[in-house]
């Protein structure tokens, strides 16, 4: 099996839910590095320990990064020097179906991918959903940045090949995202959400995290869209 040995891996969104997930399994698959990056610096600080009480053998770093800065992603993207694998998780909850949302999770990813170095062989993944997929009422914000991350990631792919672009889109996953639903209406969303998909449950970090570290260690797949979704467009 390939590891992530000798490899520095960014995770954009590393402070909780997905991006912690990815930053944990790449630490488990031997980075050498792996830097974790977001907006609220003792969440940035508390994931890193987190990480770092696994005593896996990579180094584990912090940066604090509001994606919705683009002069600050910019400067992030030229500090970091020479990587190998980014994944972007960075969602802003509060902003999900506001003109917004399109900062954090469309336009950072872009500038981010226009401004890194990266080493042969290196991949950028980008986060979706299935919005575009199965719609929601009143989520079309939403519904358009999932259509529009899978377009920069073909662009991308175009424009930076031999770097690898790829985009996931995630189902219900149990995230610190859900903190943020009220708890009255947080149990009928669950219900409904694990009724419409085919695997009858909300999906967890680590499998997602999977599907993340297939994307940076396959060396020959690029600008496509893989959902982690319980087969929710089947159900
Ligand atoms: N979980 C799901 O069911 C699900 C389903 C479909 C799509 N998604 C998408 O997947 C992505 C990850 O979701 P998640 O469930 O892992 O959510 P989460 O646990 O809330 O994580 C979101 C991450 O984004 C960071 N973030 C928020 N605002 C930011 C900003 N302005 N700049 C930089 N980082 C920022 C947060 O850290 P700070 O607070 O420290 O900034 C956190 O690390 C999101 O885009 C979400 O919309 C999730």
């Amino acid at each position: 099996m390939t590891t992530l040995q000798n490899k520095i891996v960014v995770v954009v969104g590393g402070s909780s839910g997905i991006g912690f997930g990815v930053a944990l399994a790449a630490l488990q698959s031997f980075a050498s590095v792996v830097i974790i990056a977001s907006s609220n610096a003792d969440r940035v600080a508390g994931a890193v320990a987190r990480l770092q009480a696994h005593k896996l053998p990579g180094e584990v770093r912090g940066e604090v990064l509001d994606a919705k800065d683009a002069a600050a992603v910019k400067k992030f993207a030229l500090s970091l020097g020479a990587i190998d694998h980014v994944a972007w998780t960075s969602g802003d909850v509060q902003k999900l179906d506001s003109t917004d949302a399109f900062s954090v999770r469309f336009w950072g990813p872009l500038i981010l991918a226009q401004n890194a170095t990266f080493r042969p062989g290196g991949s950028l993944t980008f986060t979706s959903g299935i919005l575009d997929v199965k719609p929601r009422a009143g989520r079309v914000v939403s519904a358009g940045v999932c259509s529009a991350l899978e377009g920069l990631a073909k662009g991308l792919a175009v424009d930076l090949a031999p770097i690898r672009v790829n985009v996931i889109g995630p189902g219900a996953i149990e995230t610190e995202i859900w903190d943020k639903v009220p708890i009255a209406v947080q149990d009928q969303f669950r219900k409904e959400l694990e009724k419409n998909q085919l695997i009858k449950r909300i999906g967890e970090p680590q499998e997602i995290a999977e599907a993340y570290l297939f994307l940076m260690k396959c060396g020959y797949i690029t600008g496509e869209r893989i959902n982690v979704d319980g087969g929710v467009a089947l159900a």
